[in-house]
């Protein structure tokens, strides 16, 4: 089994007063990294960012970051030979903010697996489907084009292949009738804004763990509804 409470950086008196550092990563607009910033300022939230990183330094986010007071910077990879050099960059901006979880917030390049295996679990990611479906880009237009009745967004452990990795909390919203993909990724937008902020409060606060792929999050109950969409008349 493997849980925060394992880590000897955070064992002992310090981890229950000290916050979690968290380093997040964008390519563009920026608001789940502004749902943390946001979750981050309220009073007794177990994290707090120590810096916003993006490989675009036209990244709308960048302003949004800094307008809160948060250190940002840019790692460009088009100013690297290869992934590898860019990702050795990468890594010196988060370590040097001592940030001890990344997460990537719409962070739109794909991470080899040294970089991924060099953050262990220290390495999160959200999507907007309900993983294992749908990975990758367009999810809401092919969630429309496949009829599905249900949409929904995932926070989860990043492994090297795209959008793989254990799940840590999702949110279920239903397709409705009349819905576009922007109608639909709005509604999926504010789960994700909900449920980013609360898979770091969890792990900030020691409560996940990893059993065979499985995450359990002590103290966090099961939902009880089942949803059924449509509902009939
Ligand atoms: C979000 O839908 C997120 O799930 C995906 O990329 C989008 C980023 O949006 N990974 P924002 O930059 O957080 O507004």
């Amino acid at each position: 089994a493997w849980g925060w409470g394992c880590d000897d950086r955070r064992r002992g008196v310090l981890a229950a007063v000290s916050e979690l550092s968290l380093a997040i990563l964008i390519s563009g607009r920026g608001s789940n990294m502004q749902a943390l910033v946001e979750a981050c300022a309220e009073p007794g939230f177990p994290a707090r960012v120590a810096t916003v990183i993006s490989n675009r330094s036209d990244a709308a986010g960048l302003a949004t970051a800094a307008s809160h007071g948060i250190a940002t910077a840019v790692v460009d990879h088009k100013g690297f030979a290869d992934r590898e050099t860019f990702e050795l960059a990468l890594d010196t901006a988060i370590d040097e903010s001592g940030a001890e979880l990344v997460c990537l917030a719409g962070f739109m390049r794909l991470l080899g697996a040294d970089f991924v295996d060099r953050r262990d679990n220290r390495l999160i990611n959200i999507h907007p489907s309900l993983l294992p479906a749908y990975k990758g880009l367009d999810t809401h237009e092919r969630v429309l084009a496949d009829g599905a009745r249900f949409a929904g967004c995932t926070v989860h452990f990043v492994r090297p292949a795209m959008d793989a990795g254990p799940i840590i909390v999702q949110a279920a919203v239903p397709v409705l009738a009349d819905d576009t993909a922007e109608s639909l990724a709005a509604r999926v937008l504010a789960q994700e804004h909900r449920i980013y902020p609360l898979a770091v409060r969890w792990i900030a606060e020691d409560r996940v763990s990893l059993y065979d792929n499985r995450v359990s999050v002590a103290g966090a109950a099961a939902a009880v509804e089942t949803l059924i969409n449509p509902i009939s008349s």
